[in-house]
């Protein structure tokens, strides 16, 4: 791959997702370059993202023009696709009209089940037996665009928060960089074939448990 498509990620939490991102953009054949990095926080995946030394942007959400600053951002420099990556900040629908199905965002349940906030909380009261993740396309209704990618996890009854949540994110990380890259390949070289087609599931048995 000689021309890689420049990315923004967004974040504000622990920054598994962009981690796993830069370790495969480091990669020759991995079809994205991030250019810039948008935190609205100084959380871990902000200072993560600064000892990677990448072009890394501090933007608190008590900036008034917060999007027009990003958007300033982005067209600096040159940026094709915005990769959210548990960035707590809903984004407006003129900021999504903007960069309509150039935002993907990874969310940590099977949707259309458990969208918004809490979401292990609603899982866990639904009584589901299926967890999972999944990347879709942003539009402006939260967690509502196009669905582009899931995995899914059994989980059994006497398993903990923190065990399946850790399962999940291992899973979501690899998702989301595999995704990220079937889909520049679908929206950017259409006529070159992306070259794995990498399918994971690791739900595969029945879930019985009463
Ligand atoms: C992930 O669980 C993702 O699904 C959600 O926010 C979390 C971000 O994790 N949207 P990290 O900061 O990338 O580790």
């Amino acid at each position: 791959m000689s021309e890689k498509v420049n990315i923004a990620v967004f974040v504000s939490g622990m920054g598994t997702n962009i981690g796993a991102i830069y370790n495969a953009c480091k990669k020759k054949k991995y079809p994205a370059h991030i250019k810039l990095v948008i935190s609205n926080k100084n959380c871990n995946a902000y200072q993560l993202s600064k000892r990677l030394m990448l072009n890394t942007k501090l933007i608190k959400n008590s900036n008034n023009n917060f999007e027009e600053i990003i958007n300033k951002y982005l067209i600096d420099y040159e940026i094709e696709l915005i990769c959210l990556a548990g960035f707590m900040k809903i984004l407006s629908p003129s900021f999504t009209k903007i960069w309509k199905n150039r935002i993907l965002n990874i969310h940590p349940s099977l949707l259309p089940f458990f969208p918004g906030l809490n979401v292990f909380e609603k899982f866990s009261n639904s009584g589901m037996k299926i967890h999972g993740s999944t990347v879709h396309i942003v539009n402006e209704k939260i967690d509502s665009g196009k669905i582009l990618s899931q995995l899914a996890i059994p989980v059994s009854e006497n398993e903990k928060r923190n065990t399946i949540l850790r399962k999940l994110k291992r899973l979501e990380n690899d998702l989301y960089v595999e995704t990220i890259k079937q889909y520049i390949y679908k929206k950017f070289y259409p006529n070159k074939k992306s070259p794995s087609n990498k399918k994971r599931n690791s739900y595969n048995e029945f879930i019985i448990s009463m």
